[in-house]
C-alpha cells in the first residue's frame, strides 16, 4: 500500500500495511536478503506479530490489532559501525519525545532503549544493523508500542500502554505518522551534527541516572548509580567498588 498521508520528507512514505507476519524486523532482513529494491524510508507495519522479536532473543508479545508493531528501513551510509549506539540514541529520543509529548514530559528511557513512562515500560526498540565495510548500509529499527492494549499476560510484570496510562483510545495509523515525523527529525539530527548534543540529552532523559539502584551483575544484587555511556553505548556505573562498564546483556535492573 502506498502512503501520502505522513507528513516527513521521507520516513514512512513508503508504507507497506501486512495483516500478518512472523516478525516486521524479519521481512525487512529478509526482503533485503532478496535485494528488492525499497526505499530508504520504507515502513513495514504488522496488524499482528506471530513470532514478534525483542532486545536478546526474547520475543515480543502483543495483543493482534490493538499496538503499534512496525520496522523502519533506514540507510545510514554515513554512519560508522562504531557509531551504531549514536542511532540508537536517536531513535530512543525520539521515542521518548513521542511520548513525552502525550505524557506531558512523563517519559523516560531505559538504558539501552527501553520506552518508559513512569516505571512501566511502555515499548522497545530492535535495531539491527547490515554492515558492508565498516559502514551501516541498512538499519531496520523494529519498534513495538503498546497502544490500545488493556490487559497483559500475568507474567508480564510493569508494562503499560497508552490506554492504561492515558484512559483514551488511539488511532494506531495516526500515532505512527507522528512517531516517522519525530524519528526523521532525531535521524536528520544525528546526519547534520556530532553526536555529543543527542548524547547529552540521551543522557538526560535516562531512567535512574545519577541514583543508587540496585541492578544484578556477576550473579549478585549489587547497588550502584548509572553515572553515564561510554561512546560504544556501554553503561558507566559508579559502585562502592569504583566504575564499572557494563555491555546489555551484563547487568540487569532490579526494580
Ligand atoms: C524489546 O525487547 O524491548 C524490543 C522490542 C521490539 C519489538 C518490535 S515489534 C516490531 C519489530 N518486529 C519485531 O519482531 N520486533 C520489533
Amino acid at each position: 500500500m502506498q502512503n501520502n498521508t505522513f507528513s516527513g520528507l521521507f520516513i514512512g512514505r513508503n508504507l507497506i500495511t501486512l495483516k500478518e507476519v512472523d516478525s516486521t524486523n524479519t521481512f525487512l532482513k529478509n526482503a533485503l536478503s532478496k535485494s528488492t529494491p525499497l526505499f530508504d524510508g520504507t515502513v513495514i507495519m504488522a496488524e499482528s506479530q506471530l513470532a514478534g522479536r525483542g532486545q536478546s532473543g526474547n520475543s515480543w508479545l502483543s495483543e493482534a490489532g490493538k499496538n503499534l508493531t512496525f520496522s523502519i528501513l533506514l540507510n545510514p551510509n554515513f554512519l560508522a559501525i562504531d557509531r551504531q549506539f549514536d542511532l540508537n540514541m536517536a531513535i530512543s529520543l525520539a521515542m521518548n519525545d513521542f511520548l513525552n509529548k502525550y505524557t506531558a514530559g512523563g517519559a523516560i528511557i531505559k538504558w539501552p532503549n527501553d520506552c518508559y513512562i513512569g516505571n512501566k515500560k511502555i515499548g522497545g526498540i530492535l535495531i539491527e544493523n547490515i554492515v558492508h565495510g565498516n559502514i551501516i548500509k541498512h538499519a531496520i529499527i523494529g519498534i513495538g508500542l503498546n497502544v490500545n492494549q488493556e490487559d497483559f499476560p500475568a507474567g508480564l510484570k510493569n508494562v503499560t500502554s497508552l490506554k492504561q496510562a492515558l484512559h483514551q483510545d488511539y488511532n494506531l495509523v495516526h500515532l505512527l505518522g507522528e512517531i516517522c515525523s519525530i524519528i526523521e527529525a532525531r535521524y536528520l539530527q544525528l546526519k547534520a551534527e556530532n553526536a555529543d548534543k543527542l548524547r547529552d540529552e540521551y543522557l538526560s532523559q535516562l531512567y535512574l541516572k545519577d541514583e543508587w539502584a540496585l541492578f544484578r551483575f556477576e550473579n549478585q544484587i549489587q547497588s550502584g548509580k548509572i553515572r553515564g555511556i561510554t561512546a560504544i553505548g556501554q553503561l558507566i556505573l559508579e559502585t562502592t567498588e569504583g566504575l564499572r562498564y557494563f555491555n546489555n546483556k551484563e547487568i540487569e535492573f532490579i526494580n
